[in-house]
């Protein structure tokens, strides 16, 4: 089931985030993740997929999404680490992600981090079967312009079932009324990627790394939602 694999997948969010000191690499964090996802009897829905190299994606600072574990990445003091995991039980998907902070960090880091989680809290509202996609991202874009953020164009949430990615897309940004509509039992992930400047991206020469271009730093929250008659039930 999604709702398996979606709590699976929290949890080992949850258990990675103890392991966010300072010094230690991201790729030790990779090291970790297949220890839980083995222990949990899960596997990596990232793995492979259109050739990603790893297990989970860790993103760091003005990285975006899509940050490659790595031996020589050591985070420190003050950094913002976004844990990206999917997995998969019994070919069902479940997919989410959060941002932390290493040990102290800057109040606008904190907010940042924040805004993304909120945005995601408030889109809440416009998921229930009728609704339409561009009611989702209305509410992400609106909410984090509040706070002088940005959200990121070039990616957007997805349905997810018996696949890490089905229709419909779930942009972070539209106009009510508008995309398309959603259908009880349906299942998709929201996941506000935002930023402090102007949230442009680019991908960096590894073939994956979204970092934004002028460099300032970004957030990501995801979670699976399931489409209701009345409302939704968030599965992680
Ligand atoms: N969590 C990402 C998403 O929702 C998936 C990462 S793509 C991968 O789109 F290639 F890294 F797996
Ligand atoms: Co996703």
């Amino acid at each position: 089931m999604v709702k398996f694999a979606c709590k699976k997948a929290r949890e080992i969010i949850e258990e990675l985030k103890e392991y966010l000191v300072d010094g230690i690499s991201t790729y030790e964090l990779e090291l970790k993740s297949i220890e839980l996802m083995k222990k949990k009897k899960v596997e990596s829905a990232f793995k492979g997929y259109k050739g990603y190299p790893a297990n989970i994606c860790i993103s760091v600072n003005y990285e975006v999404v899509h940050g490659i574990p790595k031996k020589g990445k050591i985070l420190k003091e003050g950094d913002i680490v976004s844990i990206d995991v999917g997995v998969k039980y019994n070919g069902f998907y479940g997919d989410c992600a959060d941002t932390f902070p290493i040990g102290k960090t800057e109040v606008k880091y904190i907010k940042l981090i924040e805004v993304a989680r909120n945005a995601f809290k408030k889109s809440l509202k416009a998921v229930y079967s009728g609704s339409k996609t561009g009611n989702i991202g209305y509410i992400i874009e609106n909410f984090t312009k509040k706070y002088g953020f940005s959200v990121i164009k070039e990616f957007a949430g997805h349905g997810i079932g018996k696949n890490l990615h089905l229709k419909p897309e779930i942009p972070n940004f539209g106009e009510k009324g508008k995309g398309d509509i959603l259908y009880e039992n349906q299942i998709i992930a929201i996941e506000p990627m935002i930023a402090e400047g102007t949230g442009e991206i680019e991908i960096l020469q590894d073939g994956w790394t979204a970092v934004t271009k002028d460099r300032k730093f970004s957030a990501h929250y995801e979670n699976c939602v399931l489409i209701k008659k009345d409302g939704c039930e968030v599965l992680s």
